[in-house]
């Protein structure tokens, strides 16, 4: 079977990111977060109060920055390292989802993450989630999946996993912030979210996770024969 290269995008909190891990679990593929990387880019401008609205302070933030993935066994996935300290809990903060959205309209940011992201997918074998992979990182991917999922369940999903480490969280805060974010990513001027044409629809909103996980399965199979 050969090695492929599988997109998975959407709005946020669809399971992209659950779908993408399963999947590279089963069929030991390399699974990247592309988000967390962009989260990691926004943690590191509010640690160091960069003024992202200043494309100087941006550049030079950019060179300061060192973005690595590395597997951590207990979570089944790559944990996210800035400048070597592992932030994959801090990323996840609400500060950091208020602000993330805003940096990843920024071109420098993207282009700074976007090359990293093609570097990764050079020995195919991976499966990548986010926005624009299926469009603009690997526009030739041998499957690309556009996952969506009805909004009231998608800020349930989302409320219940931030509660588990944030138990003063509210739904409102959940849902303004999904929608805040679905806003911003679709209408930004470099590389919006939207799905590549070639992409196939999953709709999970009443799926199992092992249900998402055989309907993508199979196309995944159909594509590396
Ligand atoms: O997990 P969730 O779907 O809520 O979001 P995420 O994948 O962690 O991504 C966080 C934010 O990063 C998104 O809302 C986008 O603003 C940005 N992002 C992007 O612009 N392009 C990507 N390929 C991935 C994320």
């Amino acid at each position: 079977m050969k090695k492929i290269i599988i997109t998975i995008d959407g709005f946020s909190s669809c399971g992209k990111s659950t779908l993408a891990k399963q999947l590279a679990n089963k069929l030991n593929y390399t699974f990247i977060d592309s988000g967390a990387m962009y989260r990691a880019i926004t943690l590191y401008f509010l640690w160091n109060h960069i003024d992202w609205e200043n494309t100087g302070e941006v550049v030079t933030a950019l060179e300061n920055i060192n973005l690595e993935f590395q597997y951590n066994p207990s979570a089944e996935k790559s944990d996210i390292y800035l400048n070597d300290e592992n932030v994959e809990m801090l990323i996840r903060d609400m500060l950091v989802s208020e602000n993330v959205s805003a940096v990843a309209t920024i071109k420098e940011v993207r282009e700074f993450a976007v090359a990293q992201q093609q570097k990764m997918g050079k020995k195919k074998g991976i499966v990548m989630d986010g926005r624009d992979i299926g469009t603009t990182v690997f526009p030739q991917a041998a499957l690309k999946i556009f996952v969506t999922a009805d909004p009231t369940v998608r800020v349930e999903r989302r409320f219940k996993e931030l509660f588990e480490t944030n138990p003063n969280i509210t739904i409102e805060e959940v849902k303004n912030n999904l929608e805040m974010r679905d806003y911003i990513d679709s209408n930004r001027e470099v590389s919006p979210l939207r799905k590549a044409e070639d992409a196939v629809v999953l709709d999970n909103s009443n799926l199992t996770r092992e249900e998402q996980l055989n309907i993508a399965l199979k196309w995944a199979k159909e594509k590396m024969e």
